[in-house]
């Protein structure tokens, strides 16, 4: 699926804003974006599913987590097509292009966070490498960009985290 996105045509005749390759960029930019789409769907799935003595912290933690994301991955889609490329818009293309996996169960919920904090770190540390990609190819938007994203990721590995700190 990834080269799907890696044979597409930009829509728009190379931009120049002085970005290096930005189909590099594009296409590492559609990869974030699927792993946004996964998480926030994966996300809100726990937010209905979640049972117990953690209901309410886990409904709450996940729906600010779900809402932030459904945010961001229209920024990051919107890039993908600033910088001239098509962003991914089914979820057979946002399943291949994502480095996490949907969760098909339906776990505990101490299990459903634990989940949460490992695709959390997954994201962070492509959304890490791919800023370093778009500051290589000269593009400091897209990196400015990627590393506010981390930024969140970070901070809900540490709220959700807390939730089964002793
Ligand atoms: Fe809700």
């Amino acid at each position: 699926m990834a080269n799907e996105i890696l044979n597409m045509r930009p829509a728009v005749e190379d931009p120049a804003t002085g970005i290096d390759d930005k189909k590099l960029v594009a296409v590492n930019m559609s990869a974030c974006l699927a792993d946004s789409y996964i998480l926030m769907v994966k996300t809100q799935g726990y937010h209905w599913n979640a049972v117990g003595p953690l209901f309410r912290s886990v409904h709450m933690l996940t729906e600010e987590h779900y809402q932030n994301l459904f945010e961001a991955i229209d920024n990051l889609a919107e890039r993908v097509r600033a910088l001239g490329y098509p962003a991914p818009a089914s979820i057979t293309q946002m399943i291949g292009l994502a480095a996490i996996q949907e969760d098909t169960e339906n776990p505990t919920t101490e299990k459903m966070i634990k989940n949460l904090v490992n695709d959390h770190e997954i994201v962070a540390r492509r959304f890490r490498e791919s800023v370093e990609r778009a500051e290589e190819a000269g593009d400091v938007v897209t990196a400015d960009m990627l590393t506010a994203r981390i930024a969140f990721h970070e901070k809900a590995i540490w709220m959700l985290g807390a939730l089964l700190s002793e």
